[in-house]
């Protein structure tokens, strides 16, 4: 079959809704794959399709499809590629071990990502690759804490646009100018304003870096095809005078639209969205601030298939990191009291999926399962005293108590088994506190989850010393292991990246419409199952990023039989086993063979 007959074979079979990728396919497929391209299998050929095939210059210089040294000599024959390479041929086992030398000699983390981002732009299969091959390596330059320096440097680094940017000026155009993206067939865009970067604050247009970093993750570690791929960034100013005053800045010199001018340029890009990719696009917010990001989820979340990774994400992945934990810890979830400092999107988010979690779990109501759940902020312990004046994302959490103004206060009285960190301020888990902690606790779990590493609550190194080995500590930025008397401690980092691109794919495969917090905690579960014996016994409760494929699949899964249970599933029939289904729709970046 040419590729041709395959793309309208795949189109009428589609139209038919009973489009099935062949289960006993072994190569990385791709859902709703238009091209056909992604559906053949490792050994069939498939025709380049770029602007023109014409010409050989034109195949080298389009990223899907350039292979450089390794285009074979055939291959050099038929697409007038003789003359525009040197003589040597290469495979692409070769060219990776080359750029990973390249890469591993730039001393500045800036330069690494600037080089992969380069690759990207130049040969994406490879890119993809390399990626892949080395994610615990590369994951920390393609996406935060390296990420974050790039948005802060973007106006200097910027060459070509990795995505669509849409600022005021596009008012009343949205769809027009999703228009202009060459990709038609888009399965997932992550969407972020620039005002709360990472822990870096308001980085406006300069954001872009985020959606283009946590996309590379979609495809590199859920296996979402790149070109189904769209990096937006909402441009409506920024507070950051030192941007607005600097000559490279590339988004708007003004100062932010808020209310209504903000909220009406949001409502036209999510309907234009709907309308140019229909019902089953996942949009990804990211990085908005707080006071947007809450409201734009109650907004979205009944009429698109929309997620905030901030809020859901890290809730799902903390809570996968605790429902592992309870196999160190004893007792279910719903036996366990909970402590959290910080109580924004992270904080408030996490405290509500385990609120949910004990509540499916033990069928009382969700209301019922807070109490067990307590909050602090920057004003003290969320205490019903408080409620008239708290915002309305923490008025749940206002429960019965004095109001106690510390957090070592806060540890005595309440007395939690876990206590988390979610308040951006590094340093806050004092001696006292950890040490109140190991007082009621044999084994108390500490999650110092702010980032980056400088804004941690405490160090692995204080979790450790500070309870003389008998705490289980995660944490938001990395950690390197830490020898306490003779034994070796692997801090688990809960790091979003376990759970976003799994989550997504499983909501592209099942062709999920809308988002569901069950299919959070399916994600979770599925994440929690994948930690070992082996794991436990280092004191981890999350599994190594090396088989981060394999999880994502098994997230994927899960979500997909979830999205099928509550009839949010549109892609039918359902396949009879979703693990093996996720895994031949996976995105891989060998190399194809061209007629
Ligand atoms: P946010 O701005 O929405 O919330 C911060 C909260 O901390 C607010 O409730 C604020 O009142 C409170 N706070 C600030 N200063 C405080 C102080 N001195 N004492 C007590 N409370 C204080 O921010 P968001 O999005 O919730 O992020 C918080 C932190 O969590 C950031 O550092 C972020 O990097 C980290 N984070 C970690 C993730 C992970 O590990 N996977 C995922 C998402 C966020």
């Amino acid at each position: 079959m040419n590729c041709c007959s395959f793309f309208l074979d795949t189109l009428l079979e589609m139209k038919n809704g009973n489009f099935m990728v062949d289960p006993s396919s072994t190569v990385g497929g791709g859902v709703v794959d238009v091209y056909g391209e992604d559906c053949a299998t490792q050994h069939q050929f498939l025709t380049p399709w770029t602007v023109s095939v014409a010409s050989g210059y034109t195949l080298l210089r389009d990223p899907r499809h350039n292979k450089g040294l390794a285009f074979t000599e055939p291959e050099r024959d038929s697409h007038y590629l003789r003359g525009l390479l040197p003589p040597a041929l290469s495979t692409q086992g070769l060219q990776e071990k080359k750029l990973l030398q390249n890469i591993r000699s730039y001393e500045v983390p800036l330069h690494k990502y600037v080089a992969m981002m380069e690759l990207q732009e130049r040969n994406e299969r490879l890119f993809y690759k390399l990626l892949i091959d080395n994610v615990e390596e590369l994951l920390p330059i393609v996406y935060t804490p390296t990420v974050g320096e790039a948005c802060q440097k973007y106006g200097c680094i910027f060459k070509r646009p990795q995505g669509l940017y849409i600022s005021l000026k596009e008012k009343g155009k949205i769809l027009e100018v999703l228009k202009n993206w060459p990709e038609r067939s888009i399965q997932v865009i992550v969407v972020t304003d620039g005002e709360r970067i990472l822990g870096l604050g308001d980085l406006g247009c300069q954001g872009m870096g985020i959606p283009v970093g946590k996309l590379a993750l979609y495809t590199a570690l859920g296996g979402v095809r790149p070109s189904a791929c769209l990096p937006i960034t909402i441009d409506v100013g920024t507070n950051n005078q030192k941007l607005l005053d600097d000559e490279f800045y590339i988004g708007l010199r003004q100062k932010r639209a808020t209310g209504k001018e903000y909220y009406d340029l949001l409502e036209e890009f999510m309907s234009a969205v709907k309308q140019n990719y229909g019902e089953k696009v996942l949009v990804q917010f990211e990085d908005f601030a707080n006071h947007n990001a809450f409201e734009l989820l109650a907004r979205y979340k009944t009429r698109h298939l929309v997620f905030n990774d901030d809020i859901q994400g890290t809730a799902a992945v903390v809570l996968a990191g605790l429902v592992a934990s309870l196999k160190l810890l004893g007792g279910s979830l719903a036996d366990h009291t909970f402590l959290f400092f910080g109580a924004g999107e992270a904080g408030t988010g996490i405290a509500e999926l385990i609120a949910l979690e004990i509540s499916t779990k033990t069928n009382i109501p969700v209301e019922e399962a807070r109490k067990k759940i307590w909050l602090v902020d920057s004003k003290g312990l969320i205490v019903s005293s408080r409620k008239d004046s708290l915002q309305h994302f923490k008025k749940p959490w206002a429960h019965e108590h004095e109001p106690l103004s510390t957090l070592l206060d806060a540890v005595r009285a309440m007395k939690p088994s876990v206590l988390i960190g979610t308040s951006g301020v590094g340093q806050t888990f004092t001696k006292d506190v950890v040490e109140a902690m190991a007082a009621i606790n044999h084994r108390p779990l500490i999650m110092a989850l702010s980032n980056p590493t400088a804004q941690a609550e405490c160090t692995a190194e204080q979790a450790y010393t500070w309870t003389e080995g008998r705490a289980i500590f995660s944490s938001g930025s990395p950690f390197d292991p830490y020898e306490y008397n003779g034994k070796s401690f692997v801090p688990g980092q809960a790091n979003n990246a376990y759970i976003f691109p799994g989550l997504g794919f499983g909501l592209v495969i099942s062709g999920a419409i809308r988002v569901h917090d069950e299919m959070l905690l399916a994600a979770s579960e599925a994440l929690a199952n994948q930690v070992t014996q082996e794991h436990y016994d280092k004191g981890m409760i999350y599994p190594p990023l090396t088989n981060i494929r394999k999880i994502s699949a098994h997230i994927a899964a899960n979500v997909a039989a979830k999205a099928y249970e509550l009839g949010l599933a549109t892609r039918l029939p359902r396949p009879a086993n979703l693990v093996q289904y996720t895994e031949s729709c996976m995105y891989t970046p060998n190399y194809r063979s061209y007629r």
